[in-house]
């Protein structure tokens, strides 16, 4: 069987959990990114290591000289730190909600260009080569082969592309929320490269946390529109698989999520 990676990964984009509910909501993923509670992700980023070590396989690739290109950039976790480091980073990103946001952590940093605009919008005409490129959680893209021979056309040395590589929340949803499918993982990204020609490599990175029982509730009330009886089944399927601990009064969930870094040297 000879599967067209690109092709699968739409159909599984298409009739993952959140295209549908953006497409019922009549959302766009910028829209939905503008409306986050800044509060709630701040915590969540800090109490998930995101993005540790993800972010320790790239700093290697960086010099003083180096020029930075960070897609789909988000609030910054990979921008800021590459700012520190390198002669320039170039982010376009969509979303002004998330340039808000990493304006904010890249106060006194000069040396971040912006490009609000989806990756599909930008004419390869106005990018350069960067010794670095980077793609983490972004690949809502209508069209994911041309999406990828953009990042690689644009790339001097090295292109990484962080994606989803399971969650144990993943079967806690899918037992409470009818109809939820995860989003396509990090395998198809992979294959699709493959049939580019591109053998990249891969690593999995799994982080391990105790999320507070609170502070998931708020996350999950900003994407879900969970019942009380829901909240409830997710907690007696915490208790059943011995996932709960107490500290200081708080109850945690023990998670973990892994994440694919792929990344592809040139040369
Ligand atoms: C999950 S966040 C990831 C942010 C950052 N890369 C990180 O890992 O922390 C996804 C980001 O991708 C952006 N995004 C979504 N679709 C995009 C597209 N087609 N082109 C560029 N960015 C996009 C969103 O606006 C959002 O800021």
């Amino acid at each position: 069987m000879n599967l067209d990676w690109a092709n699968e990964w739409h159909k599984k984009h298409g009739e993952c959990f959140w295209t549908k509910k953006l497409n019922e909501k009549g959302m766009t993923n910028e829209g939905y990114w503008d409306s986050r509670s800044d509060e709630i992700y701040a915590a969540h980023d800090k109490i998930t290591n995101y993005p540790g070590a993800i972010l320790e396989k790239m700093i290697p690739f960086l010099a003083p000289e180096a020029k930075v290109l960070d897609i789909g950039a988000g609030s910054g976790a990979y921008s800021v730190p590459f700012a520190k480091i390198s002669r320039e980073v170039t982010v376009v990103e969509p979303s002004k909600g998330q340039l808000r946001r990493l304006a904010q952590k890249a106060r006194g940093l000069e040396n971040i260009k912006i490009v609000n605009k989806r990756w599909e919008e930008v004419n390869r005409e106005e990018l350069e080569e960067y010794d670095l490129v980077n793609a983490a959680y972004c690949f809502s893209m209508p069209d994911i082969k041309e999406a990828l021979g953009k990042m690689i056309s644009c790339t001097k040395n090295v292109l990484f592309l962080v994606a989803f590589a399971g969650s144990s929340l993943t079967p806690v949803l899918a037992s409470i929320i009818p109809g939820y499918n995860p989003s396509p993982d990090y395998i198809y990204l992979y294959n699709l490269l493959y049939q580019m020609d591109i053998k990249a490599n891969v690593e999995i990175i799994t982080r391990r946390y105790l999320y507070p029982w609170g502070l998931l509730q708020k996350l999950w009330a900003e994407d879900y529109d969970l019942a009380p009886d829901e909240k409830e089944s997710a907690l007696a399927f915490f208790q059943k698989n011995n996932l709960i601990v107490s500290r200081d009064g708080a109850m945690l969930i023990k998670c973990w999520y892994r994440d694919a870094v792929i990344w592809f040297q040139r040369g």
